[in-house]
């Protein structure tokens, strides 16, 4: 029998994360002050997040030691199996390998509580009695629901309108974890209200939740905003993915000439890819590439830009892609996906080169999705299909090029709760979005006179 799985011990499990900071080729553009345009320290910061997250937000140590209370949650779950999708192989008969490391097993449903868990451990520990959070697919919202409910803390969810509708199942796992979820735009803040009033059956957006999350969590001071992805210290939870593959891999034998990922805010990605990016700094060859909607392509079409990371410009400006702060995205199937800006990390790795973007059409990722359900019995969320499309696409460049290759990628979360967005694209009634470039040069005259990177 061929080996298909690849386990680690749960004596085995990273006990520090990796902090890319630490050893990044060319300085960052630091977060600005939209008010004074200097670069915001800490305490800037303080009303939005707690002190001990700030501290990693902003740490430039390689290596930051997971804490133990931390470590036992991750247990439920974590060391995640690698596996060999040697069905899907053989169905593409291209000369390539093809590992995945599997984050649906977690009890959500996706990699979200790597970074969720550690998130809620440390605002218990700083004094915190509430957290507000958006949410795009419900992933997100999920997993802070449940890492709260562990730490016993409240939790209060914006999601987006459009999936709030399409995915009432998300709402009933975060209300079982204790959560409280609003469809959002919503009438519970001054964002929500305005939108409303331009727009009463607005879809909402990544964006719009954001900025209402973050004026909920300011006005009450034992309460702090939670971001499920783009900020530093977000992809530095998730690089326990990342580092478990590497350990898992060099128990076979194996070292990956691809890593890829799909994108939504990055976190995901940087999770599988950032241990690799440390290699190919110091001079391996490997290609490390991001899959990324047609429909929201931050990273293909968007420029790298000082903007907000919100809709109601409440954020610090961030340098990263960026599609305008008040772009707001089709309502694609894959929610997770749906935001105008990209992770500061992953951009500037963009820039320089050593990341590799490409977009992909929502029909071409529901079609790999099925195919990799077919060979491999997995359903994967609708975010995965993209980078499953990223994998099938490099396949078969493998072929015409006759070339053999290894290609690693993160299988981010399971789809068992976006069966509609299935059955619309079984259905037929899916159908291509090639975003105008008129839209996007509309949205991006918001961000003009903004201070440049
Ligand atoms: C399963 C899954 N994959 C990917 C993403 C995209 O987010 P990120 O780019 O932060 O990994 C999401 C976001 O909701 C998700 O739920």
């Amino acid at each position: 029998m061929e080996q298909v799985k690849v386990f680690l011990d749960e004596s085995e499990i990273p006990r520090q994360w990796y902090n890319i900071l630490a050893d990044m080729p060319s300085p960052m553009s630091p977060p600005l002050h939209p008010g004074t345009g200097q670069p915001v320290g800490p305490d800037d910061l303080a009303p939005i997040f707690p002190m001990n997250l700030i501290e990693q937000e902003v740490s430039s140590e390689r290596w930051l030691d997971i804490p133990e209370e931390v470590l036992e949650k991750y247990l439920l779950w974590r060391p995640t199996p690698l596996y060999r999708a040697r069905n899907l192989e053989k169905l593409l008969d291209a000369p390539v390998q093809i590992y995945y490391k599997n984050e649906g097993v977690s009890p959500p449903g996706s990699h979200k509580p790597n970074t969720a868990v550690p998130q809620a451990y440390y605002n218990k520990a700083f004094g915190i009695e509430r957290l507000s959070t958006e949410t795009g697919a419900g992933q997100w919202g999920s997993a802070l629901s449940m890492a709260c409910q562990m730490f016993d803390l409240e939790c209060r969810v914006f999601m987006v309108r459009v999936s709030y509708e399409q995915k009432p199942y998300r709402r009933m796992m975060m209300m079982t974890w204790g959560a409280n979820c609003i469809p959002s735009p919503s009438d519970l803040t001054q964002a929500g209200k305005k939108i409303l009033a331009e727009d009463p059956n607005s879809p909402g957006s990544l964006g719009i939740a954001i900025s209402e999350a973050i004026e909920d969590a300011v006005a009450d001071e034992k309460a702090r905003y939670s971001l499920g992805s783009v900020l530093n210290h977000v992809l530095l939870h998730q690089t326990i993915v990342g580092l478990e593959a590497q350990k898992q891999l060099e128990k076979i034998g194996v070292y990956p000439d691809v890593v890829m990922g799909c994108c939504g805010g990055g976190s995901n990605f940087a999770g599988i890819c950032l241990p690799y990016v440390r290699d190919k700094i110091h001079g391996k060859d490997i290609s490390i590439v991001a899959a990324e909607p047609t429909s929201c392509p931050t990273m293909t079409r968007g420029p790298f830009a000082y903007d907000f990371g919100d809709t109601a410009m409440t954020t610090p400006f961030m340098a990263m892609h960026t599609l305008g702060h008040d772009f707001v995205p089709a309502p694609i199937h894959a929610g997770g996906l749906r935001y105008h800006g990209m992770a500061p990390i992953v951009s500037h790795l963009v820039k320089e080169e050593i990341i590799e973007a490409r977009a992909f059409d929502q029909i071409e990722t529901f079609s790999a999705g099925v195919q990799w359900a077919r060979a491999e019995g997995f359903i994967s969320a609708p975010e995965t299909n993209h980078a499953i499309a990223a994998v099938v696409q490099e396949a078969q460049r493998a072929k015409e090029e006759g070339k053999e290759k290894v290609i690693l990628f993160n299988w981010s979360g399971h789809g068992l709760v976006d069966l509609a967005a299935y059955d619309a694209f079984l259905s037929g009634k899916l159908t291509h979005y090639e975003l105008p470039e008129e839209e996007i040069q509309r949205a991006l005259r918001a961000i003009e006179k903004f201070p440049k990177p």
